[in-house]
């Protein structure tokens, strides 16, 4: 079928057909991301869960590739995990294979109808295909709520270290191993942050601590990040972070508070990739659990997010927050659209190449006045349909996001409207992102706040107009972005 449908994403990653979920296996060798998810080859809802594959070169341009993991019946789902590069062999699947070319072993959830156990896969073509290990499981607690695994190599203690939740019980559990195989029981994180009514899909990873937004300190810390659903505070499944200390069996928090990785409502399931030395890449699935099933996209279901690069910042005033960015662009940027100061208003013509966009705004406040506006809204002309963003001056400044506007799917728990709870400004307010035929992402700040919008218009969105209220000017830069899948 392509990728040329109406709302399908030119810069995010979508299956060509059928339904996706979770991102899965994130890992980078040698030049090449890898990227598995949760997917259904028969079906354009959730359910029948394989792993999907793709694989890239920069995150944008997308390969597909075969299903690298399918259930051996159909009552058992193959459900969310990821993989490692065993580099040194620790697991001895790799005896004869010379180390240039090193072995990968997925770890993933084995759903069957009585019970969910973790089980190991090997993969000796670099993660094209994969052999199930025949003493799988390597984790039975004889749980049916028992998922997720996530693991990482610990260099301190020289062992891998696995995070899995128990989902019911508001726990991450951390097990130990030497070889991939025979897993210890080190610790449980147990009913931190915001609970909802399961945890899922937790990550640790280490991550750079910034001294402001944008300035690398060069110390780093440790990130667990747990996937809530339902019972997000915006309705359905969200991610949350919890900065804190991890010492190879224990994870401490700072403290007890619940943080959002997203103002939006549609950024679950985030993964990092296993191996890209001192940065910190993930993604997550672009969609929420409350309506992922019924979204009007065919022959498809779901994007993931743009891919990200990920560092801490302790604000002053906001306290915590994970600072995300896109990873470079370069390889998608096409023609400017326009690039200029903007006073009162400004209306920039869409619609060249692709159909997705970046969008760069730096707003400043020449004079303040009590209560002031800009208005950042994407319209479509034939059908006067609108995606809306605002900066809102008013009891210090705030930022929306209205997707009401637009028309192509109307349901109760298709929440409209987003807003940070509070924006600080750097003398000034940065807003930039990228519009994608049905996702909307935006960045604050140098990544300090960032939201994913899914939204679904009957009309193209060719327009992009400012208005600003007296005092604010902007410095804007529009530019079409190139498709992924050319
Ligand atoms: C999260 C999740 C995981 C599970 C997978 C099944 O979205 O529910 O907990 O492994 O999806 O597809």
């Amino acid at each position: 079928p392509g990728y040329n449908q109406t709302r399908r994403p030119q810069v995010h990653f979508s299956p060509a057909v059928n339904f996706m979920n979770d991102p899965n296996g994130l890992f980078y060798y040698n030049g090449t991301y890898h990227m598995y998810y949760q997917y259904n080859p028969t079906g354009i809802t959730a359910g029948n869960q394989h792993w999907g594959h793709a694989t890239s070169d920069d995150l944008y341009h997308w390969h597909n590739q075969p299903i690298a993991l399918s259930p051996e019946s159909p009552d058992e789902g193959i459900f969310s995990g990821s993989a490692v590069v065993d580099v040194d062999n620790t697991s001895g699947f790799f005896g004869n294979q010379s180390s240039s070319n090193p072995g990968i072993v997925a770890i993933y959830t084995l759903n069957t109808p009585s019970k969910e156990t973790q089980n190991i896969a090997y993969s000796t073509d670099g993660g094209y295909t994969f052999t199930k290990y025949s003493g799988n499981p390597v984790i039975d607690i004889n749980s049916n709520q028992f998922r997720d695994p996530k693991v990482i190599w610990h260099a301190d203690t020289k062992k891998w270290v696995m995070a899995v939740a128990l989902p019911t019980q508001f726990s991450v559990v951390f097990y130990t191993s030497s070889d991939l195989k025979n897993w210890k029981k080190a610790s449980t994180f147990s009913h931190h942050g915001w609970l909802g009514n399961q945890f899922e899909c937790p990550n640790l990873v280490e991550v750079p601590v910034h001294n402001s937004q944008q300035q690398n300190s060069g110390e780093t810390k440790w990130v667990l990040v747990v996937s809530v659903n339902p019972g997000a505070p915006q309705g359905g499944s969200f991610t949350q972070f919890f900065p804190g200390e991890f010492d190879g069996t224990d994870f401490t928090p700072e403290d007890d508070a619940a943080r959002w990785v997203d103002f939006g409502k549609d950024n679950y399931a985030m993964q990092f990739f296993y191996g890209t030395e001192n940065k910190t890449l993930g993604l997550g699935w672009a969609s929420n659990w409350q309506y992922t099933n019924i979204v009007p996209t065919s022959p498809w279901r779901s994007a993931m997010t743009l891919p990200r690069q990920y560092a801490l910042w302790n604000d002053p005033v906001l306290s915590w927050q994970f600072i995300s960015n896109p990873t470079d662009m370069s390889t998608i940027m096409n023609k400017n659209l326009f690039s200029g100061k903007v006073t009162k208003s400004k209306n920039i013509k869409l619609g060249d190449g692709s159909g997705a966009y970046y969008f760069d705004i730096y707003v400043s406040q020449d004079q303040g006045q009590a209560t002031q506006r800009a208005n950042f809204t994407f319209i479509s002309s034939s059908t006067k349909e609108e995606l809306r963003m605002g900066l809102l001056m008013d009891n210090g400044p705030s930022f929306f996001i209205d997707r009401s506007g637009t028309k192509g799917f109307d349901y109760p728990l298709f929440t409209d409207k987003f807003a940070t709870i509070q924006y600080g400004g750097i003398g000034g307010w940065h807003v930039y992102g990228v519009l994608d035929k049905m996702i909307l992402e935006t960045f604050l700040n140098e990544g300090e706040q960032s939201a994913t919008t899914t939204y679904f218009s009957n009309g193209v969105l060719d327009k992009f107009s400012i208005s600003l209220d007296t005092g604010l000017s902007a410095t804007v830069n529009v530019t079409a972005l190139k498709s992924g899948w050319d």
